[in-house]
């Protein structure tokens, strides 16, 4: 057994499990990366994700490539040869809003049965705040000499930038209740970081900065600043917490983007002026469609959960929920206003939840490209990545295309869904030509109102 250069197994490769492997690879380590599903470890040993995430495939190339990436289907082959165990598979929500953890025991148990005696169970999936201990006492169950630690590390990387979120560590959290266990943890990060602080960051950063505001700089900061030790069950809650804060956050943003649709004020200059304020901050106060994704719906749900299951109510986080719930039908509404729905050619550029990813669990683009079809519009869409994952969520009747041009094409109203850098940039000027209506509805608040209106368009957003 080697803390000092251990050899470790990540179980599960979503986005979370594959972009660890990956980096974790890179930065040196061998690591076996497990998963049930053939697909996606044929995938990743032709050197490729499964699904779009910039940078990634090279880090996976480069990892199979240097024989320390090692993709396999079997605990068998894998687990035995573990220091560290990282869980890192999928909790869905059931349909009453709490977490299903058949695959978080599951993964503990058959680990269980091949772990070496002084191996460290990470679990890096995001589980309710009790879980934790209901793992230690499985794992106990099926190897009950096993000697073994448990430790909570919650991850942060988002998608579009998940590559360099797992590059640029702004906090590591570790919660357990060996010390020596959350300090072999974090010295597996430690590796990471003096790795990073090497590389260069251009190549994956087109979604940060514009799109979260991070601001970390690694190369200038000690990583034992960024350090969080804690309990086992505060480490768990760090994670659902901080989802449903920033959740939060934009389902403010869109409360006061209503407010300011009916008094005439501009939502983007009222987000500016709040977000200077350093005890804010500008990051996830953008308004729009609202939130989306694997992750903030199926938290927050989860979260309202276990405060039900504690007999507890949590107002604030109800109301985070029933906001964005409102979100598609507060621009249906709009919309509506301004044309006659069931006549017109709408253009739905965006399908994935957020730009930089195929993505497209619990899109609001999706929901607002089947909610038009179903009040009788023709619906025309285009995503740069996700037009074959949508293919399935979209109605029927509502078509995909190939370009943005085929989308805008005789269209009479453009909605911009997903902030797509490609629709961002795009020569609105030229796309003047191509439509046949002039309703530009900008769901995501990044275009110039200024610019687009003097092209010709009518513009509209939500709160601006
Ligand atoms: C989120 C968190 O940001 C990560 O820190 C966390 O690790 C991850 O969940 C997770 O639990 O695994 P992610 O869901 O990938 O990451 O994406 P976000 O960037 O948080 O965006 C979520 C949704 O909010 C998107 O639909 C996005 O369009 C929307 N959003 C985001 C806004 O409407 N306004 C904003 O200002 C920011």
């Amino acid at each position: 057994m080697s803390m000092v250069n251990p050899t470790i197994t990540i179980i599960g490769t979503g986005y979370v499990g594959l972009t660890t492997s990956a980096v974790l690879s890179n930065a040196g380590y061998k690591v076996y990366a497990v998963d049930t599903d053939q697909m996606k470890i044929d995938t990743m040993k032709e050197g490729k994700a499964y699904f779009f995430e910039r940078g990634l495939d090279d880090f996976v190339r480069n990892g199979v490539e240097s024989g320390r990436l090692m993709p396999t289907t079997s605990y068998e082959d894998s687990v035995p040869h573990a220091d560290i165990i990282f869980s890192c598979v999928g909790t869905p929500s059931k349909d009453d809003g709490s977490s299903n953890l058949d695959y978080v025991y599951c993964a503990a148990e058959s680990s269980a049965k091949c772990m070496k005696d002084g191996c460290i169970y990470v679990q890096k999936s995001t589980v309710p705040v009790g879980t934790g201990r209901g793992v230690i006492a499985r794992i106990g169950n099926v190897n009950p000499n096993l000697k073994f630690d448990y430790v909570s590390n919650p991850e942060f990387l988002a998608e579009g930038s998940a590559l360099f979120d797992a590059l640029n560590i702004d906090r590591i959290v570790v919660g357990g209740d060996n010390h020596k266990a959350l300090e072999s943890v974090l010295r597996i990060f430690k590796k990471v970081d003096d790795f990073s602080k090497k590389l260069d960051h251009s190549k994956y950063k087109a979604y940060v900065g514009f799109y979260s505001g991070k601001v970390v700089n690694i190369k200038d900061s000690d990583f034992s600043q960024r350090e969080v030790r804690t309990s086992l069950e505060s480490a768990e809650l760090v994670k659902v917490a901080a989802n449903s804060f920033l959740a939060l956050k934009i389902s403010f943003a869109n409360s006061v983007a209503m407010l300011c649709d009916t008094v005439g004020a501009d939502v983007t200059e009222v987000m500016n002026g709040i977000g200077l304020d350093h005890r804010i901050g500008r990051a996830m106060l953008y308004s729009g469609l609202g939130w989306g994704g694997g992750c903030f719906p199926k938290d927050v749900r989860g979260l309202i959960s276990v405060y039900k299951e504690n007999n507890l109510d949590s107002p604030i986080i109800n109301a985070t929920v029933e906001v964005n719930n409102g979100m598609v039908a507060y621009v249906v509404k709009k919309l509506q206003r301004i044309v006659a729905i069931g006549s017109c050619r709408i253009a739905i550029l965006g399908l994935s939840f957020k730009p930089g990813t195929s993505d497209i669990r619990s899109s609001q683009s999706i929901l607002l490209a089947n909610r038009l079809f179903d009040m009788g519009a023709e619906v025309v869409t285009f995503d740069p990545q996700a037009n074959r994952e949508a293919r399935k969520e979209l109605s029927k009747g509502v078509e995909i295309c190939t370009s943005i041009e085929e989308a805008l094409k005789d269209s009479d109203v453009v909605v911009i869904a997903t902030e797509w850098k490609e629709f961002l940039e795009y020569d609105w000027k030229s796309a003047r030509e191509l439509v046949s209506g002039n309703v530009l509805f900008d769901a995501r608040n990044r275009l110039d109102k200024k610019i687009l209106t003097d092209i010709g368009f009518k513009y509209v957003g939500i709160g601006r």
